[in-house]
């Protein structure tokens, strides 16, 4: 079994695909296959309200599915506050997103292969005290339109909607955002805030993932999607 520097495991889509948690995040990649009936939607904001509700976890093992399913998938962790996808995918955070933002180099230069076949991650790079200017520039829409080109689904893990703008500044890049919820934590005025201010934002909320609920099952942990 994989188990990263802090033991910690956050991929039980790669542990252990066969029990109901990685079962629920199948249901998330196959529900948002189907909903692209009208409008293909290659890549993806996973977001929240607040803090902690479980965003990098559920983006990275729906990104596994993804690339166990076939399609070739990018996961970018536009957290350049709190990263944790290089933690999560045992890779080098030496150079990430934000050198491809603000250096003369290639996105091939920042592209990481993982352990899952099929699944590429560019790493936040070094964290930088400008966020959302970095995510709002040319650079930025210039590598997600190339992106788009190179892989079937892009993921993009981002920071919360409440604290910080850089979710928002991003929304209308993508072709679609999730909202994961806390199932027993999250305050219901905090959800709906951010759904407004996505909207506003002129993002395409496609789903919320409840993440955390408990089941009487085997698998504690639980994750449910709905439509938002
Ligand atoms: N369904 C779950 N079952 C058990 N633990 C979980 C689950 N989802 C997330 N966690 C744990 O909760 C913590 C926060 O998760 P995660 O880092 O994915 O949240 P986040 O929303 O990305 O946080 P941040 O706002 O800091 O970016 C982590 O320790 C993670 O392992
Ligand atoms: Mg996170």
């Amino acid at each position: 079994m994989a188990v990263n520097k802090a033991n910690k495991r956050w991929l039980v889509t790669h542990d252990e695909p066969k029990v109901a948690a990685s079962e629920a995040y199948r249901l998330i990649r196959t529900n948002l296959k189907y909903s692209q009936v009208d409008r293909k939607i290659k890549s993806v904001i996973f977001t929240s309200a607040g803090p902690g509700e479980g965003k990098s976890t559920t983006i990275a093992n729906v990104a596994v599915t993804m690339a166990q399913s076939g399609q070739k998938t990018l996961l970018v962790d536009c957290d350049l506050r709190k990263p944790v996808q290089h933690k999560i995918f045992e890779l080098s955070n030496i150079m990430g997103l934000t050198n491809l933002l603000v250096e003369d180099i290639e996105a091939e230069d920042v592209i990481q292969p993982t352990k899952i076949n099929g699944l590429d991650v560019i790493t936040s790079g070094p964290i930088p005290p400008n966020p959302s200017e970095l995510l709002g520039s040319t650079g930025m829409k210039q590598a997600m339109s190339q992106w788009v080109e190179m892989y079937d689904q892009i993921l993009i893990d981002c920071p919360p909607v409440i604290a910080v703008t850089d979710a928002i500044v991003m929304a209308p890049q993508a072709d679609g955002v999730i909202m994961v919820v806390q199932a027993y934590d999250a305050n219901i005025d905090m959800v709906n805030e951010a759904k407004k201010r996505l909207t506003q934002a002129d993002a395409n909320i496609i789903g919320a993932v409840l993440n955390g609920v408990k089941t009487k099952g085997k698998d504690y942990y639980y994750y449910h999607y709905y439509e938002a």
